[in-house]
């Protein structure tokens, strides 16, 4: 598709439109003044705890973050809109100036969801611009409004995107928790790249409603925190909650019966990886060069998930997992461009007031304002092949088909049969094979490179296996507790 077949990186559709930075469940405003609690690496249950202990009150804790974005935001270009926003104050761009003065109708169903429970939004995360849709020689973490997001572990080092902003101030503790939104790989690579956990739920499972899209076939919204311990992702995910039926979001209807009764918290289990079976892929997910910090780190790994009381099948394959890493070859880039179009236009006519009202007045903007846009730079190409797309036709249609067909020959074959409950990869490259099914992950913490750049484990899923994902990841970073504060190395 896009421009003269390319090849596609994975995570070329990393998709973070709506990064939220929230700050959870602030039920004190007493003035504490001893101040034992450490805020930093704290997790949302320690922040909640301190709160019943009177050592901390939520004008202090949003006091702290605003003094952490104002000293390292500067370096690290992770946050847009500064503090605390309501709705009406903060604008929501995807990080270009087209959408600059755009006015929403309403919070977008997550954020009211959230609201309702207490948190306190920041502030709105940066990202890579559109989504990291708008062309394929943008940098990722690189938008026109935000500028280059940085790595907070080795700030020359790739942060990831599209959600780097959300990924990057959990990191930096700039924030307790965030959200980003994921198309293909944009909360899982970030995650994995910035030592954060991150959740990429079931499509449907969270509203897309007041979202900017990429393809609601795709998308879907989740979390990125410091540790899944005491579900600081699940505080929004489910009893916080972003998880639950929005009418403004007929997707969220269906999948609302994969909701486990009692929400999600009951799977921190301390055993949760014992009886998993965990499949392993080999080719070509472990194909590292010997004697590299991931081969060391991944050896050490499995032997951990066996320990644990994990059933690792080995040396299994994916039917056809070329092609489904082919974004070109695949059809996912001929149908997310068609469904982009579609989406987008939907979009912008429905905002209150906007300065461009289709994404040909988007293209528009962009040639008028290249400089700032750095058009001559990086381009518009996916935007101008999405332009001459003209909905769902036989070539889409076919696309479709066969993305389906990959995913039920491969990925979903591959767990029925071995009787998965996982499967378990390095970093997020598997990110599009749960993309096109819309199948949920979960990425923790695994490991430094030589230089210092983290990378993560991701567990994938079958459709609605959250609560087992949950258990498995959370038996892992128990075991492990890899994560370790940024450095800010050069
Ligand atoms: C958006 O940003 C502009 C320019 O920084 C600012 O004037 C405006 O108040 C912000 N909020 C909204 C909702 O437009
Ligand atoms: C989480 O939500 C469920 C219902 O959705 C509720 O039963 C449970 O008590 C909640 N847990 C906590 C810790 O709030
Ligand atoms: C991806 O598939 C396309 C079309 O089938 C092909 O031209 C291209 O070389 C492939 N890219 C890679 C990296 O294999």
């Amino acid at each position: 598709m896009a421009a003269n077949n390319s090849s596609f990186k994975f995570s070329l559709f990393s998709h973070l439109v709506l990064n939220v930075l929230i700050l959870l469940l602030a039920t004190s405003t007493k003035t504490a003044n001893s101040y034992a609690f450490s805020i930093k690496e704290a997790t949302i249950e320690g922040i909640q705890l301190a709160f019943r202990q009177n050592q901390l009150a939520s004008r202090q804790l949003v006091q702290f973050y605003i003094g952490e974005i104002r000293r390292l935001n500067p370096v690290l270009n992770a946050v847009i809109e500064d503090m605390i926003g309501t709705k009406d104050k903060q604008n929501t761009t995807a990080g270009s100036f087209a959408l600059l003065g755009s006015v929403v109708a309403r919070d977008a169903g997550v954020v009211m969801k959230l609201r309702k429970a207490g948190a306190i939004i920041m502030g709105k995360a940066s990202l890579s611009e559109w989504a990291d849709f708008r062309s394929l020689q943008a940098p990722n973490g690189f938008s026109a409004r935000g500028g280059q997001g940085k790595n907070p572990y080795v700030l020359s080092a790739d942060p990831c995107g599209s959600s780097s902003g959300p990924a990057i101030s959990v990191a930096a503790n700039l924030v307790a928790v965030s959200l980003g939104t994921e198309t293909d790989g944009s909360i899982l690579c970030p995650s994995s790249s910035n030592s954060v956990v991150g959740i990429k739920p079931t499509v449907g499972l969270t509203s897309l409603a007041g979202v900017i899209p990429v393809s609601p076939r795709q998308d879907t919204i989740g979390d990125i925190c410091l540790s899944l311990f005491i579900s600081d992702a699940k505080v929004s995910s489910s009893n916080g909650s972003s998880i639950s039926v929005d009418y403004n979001d007929p997707a969220t209807k269906a999948a609302s019966y994969y909701i486990p009764y009692g929400g999600y918290k009951q799977f921190l289990k301390l055993y949760g990886l014992k009886g998993k079976r965990l499949g392993i892929v080999r080719n070509p997910f472990f194909n590292f060069d010997k004697g590299s910090a991931l081969t060391q780190a991944f050896n050490y790994h499995l032997q951990t998930l066996r320990q644990q009381g994990a059933v690792l099948v080995d040396y299994l394959e994916i039917a056809n997992i070329d092609v489904i890493l082919n974004a070109t070859a695949s059809g996912e880039a001929t149908a997310l461009v068609a469904e982009f179009k579609l989406a987008l236009n939907a979009y912008v006519k429905e905002l209150v007031a906007s300065p461009v009202r289709s994404l040909a007045e988007v293209i528009a903007f962009n040639e008028k304002f290249s400089d700032f846009e750095k058009i001559e730079e990086f381009g518009q190409d996916i935007f101008l092949a999405a332009q001459a797309t003209n909905g769902i036709g036989n070539t889409e249609k076919a696309a479709l088909l066969n993305l389906a067909k990959l995913s039920r020959d491969g990925f979903e074959k591959a767990m029925t049969v071995n009787k998965l409950d996982a499967l378990v990869t390095p970093r997020s490259d598997i990110a599009p094979v749960l993309a096109i099914g819309g199948f949920p992950g979960i990425n923790v913490p695994a490991g430094y490179d030589t230089e210092g750049v983290p990378f993560g484990i991701n567990f994938g899923g079958l459709r609605g296996t959250e609560p087992k994902l949950i258990e498995i990841a959370y038996g892992f970073e128990q075991a492990t507790m890899i994560r370790k504060p940024p450095s800010f190395q050069p």
